[in-house]
């Protein structure tokens, strides 16, 4: 009998988007065309303005522990379910891949659920980021980050922050997890940041199959073997046969 191929999903903001969390790049809805990067996703941001900084992240936090995975997840599990390997390589930060089930999950740019320590690194506990919103907080709210318990240092996102390095373990899966896989699929990722974008082009260079799914053009596209302009859920529920 034939193997089932191994499967890697590499996702970014549009796999969450069907769920209402907004991606980063769309024109008139993503995130950096509302927010300024360098306030808010870099350390020296983060040094400068704190409660800003912890208070947009605990908003995005908020947001995302109420979102719901969608069709596209569901498709992604029953795949797992039916036998196939199946990792999920992902740049986004909230845990819709976790809640529907796919049991190995590697996060290249952190998660919004591991605040820790900017000083000493000890990880949260209980996570603050899990604490609702103040009533009638937006985007725009300032709370103060919790003081380390050890060393009296403020906690900080467990996000990955430009000018940061990816986290080496999940780094290191995602290279194994990409070597060894039949069959790649891209999904909801403008493919503009590096090095997560590389994945990709390592994998085409391998020769394995890359298929793109993404309603809108992405710098993916001219290295894949097969392009479908389709949101998340529309795509992965036809996984079944692209396999
Ligand atoms: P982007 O905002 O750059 O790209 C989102 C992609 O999702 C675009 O290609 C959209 O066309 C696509 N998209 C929108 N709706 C979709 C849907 N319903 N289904 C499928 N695709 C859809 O987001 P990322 O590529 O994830 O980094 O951005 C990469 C990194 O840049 C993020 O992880 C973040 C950001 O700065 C850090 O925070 C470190």
């Amino acid at each position: 009998m034939p193997t089932a191929p191994r499967v890697v999903f590499f996702t970014g903001a549009g796999m969450s988007a069907e769920s209402g969390i907004p991606t980063f790049r769309d024109a008139l809805t993503g995130l950096w065309s509302r927010f300024d990067p360098a306030e808010l996703a870099c350390e020296a941001g983060f040094r400068r303005d704190p409660a800003l900084v912890w208070g947009w992240y605990r908003w995005r936090a908020a947001r995302a522990s109420t979102a719901m995975p969608h069709a596209g997840h569901a498709a992604i599990t029953a795949l797992q379910d039916v036998g196939h390997t199946v990792t999920v390589v992902t740049q986004n930060v909230d845990d819709l891949h976790e809640r529907a089930g796919h049991a190995r999950v590697l996060h290249l740019h952190g998660s919004l659920f591991a605040s820790r320590c900017i000083d000493c690194g000890r990880p949260a506990d209980p996570e603050p980021m899990r604490e609702p919103l103040p009533e009638g907080a937006d985007a725009g709210v300032r709370l103060e980050p919790p003081p380390c318990p050890d060393c009296r240092g403020l906690l900080r996102p467990g996000v990955v922050w430009f000018g940061e390095t990816l986290p080496d373990a999940a780094w290191q899966a995602a290279l194994q997890a990409i070597d060894a896989c039949d069959l790649l699929l891209v999904v909801g990722t403008s493919g503009l940041v590096h090095p997560a974008a590389l994945l990709p082009e390592r994998a085409a260079r391998l020769g394995r199959r890359v298929i793109v799914i993404d309603p809108d053009p992405t710098g993916i596209d001219a290295i894949a073997t097969q392009v479908l302009r389709l949101p998340a859920s529309a795509g992965l529920q036809q996984l079944q046969r692209l396999l």
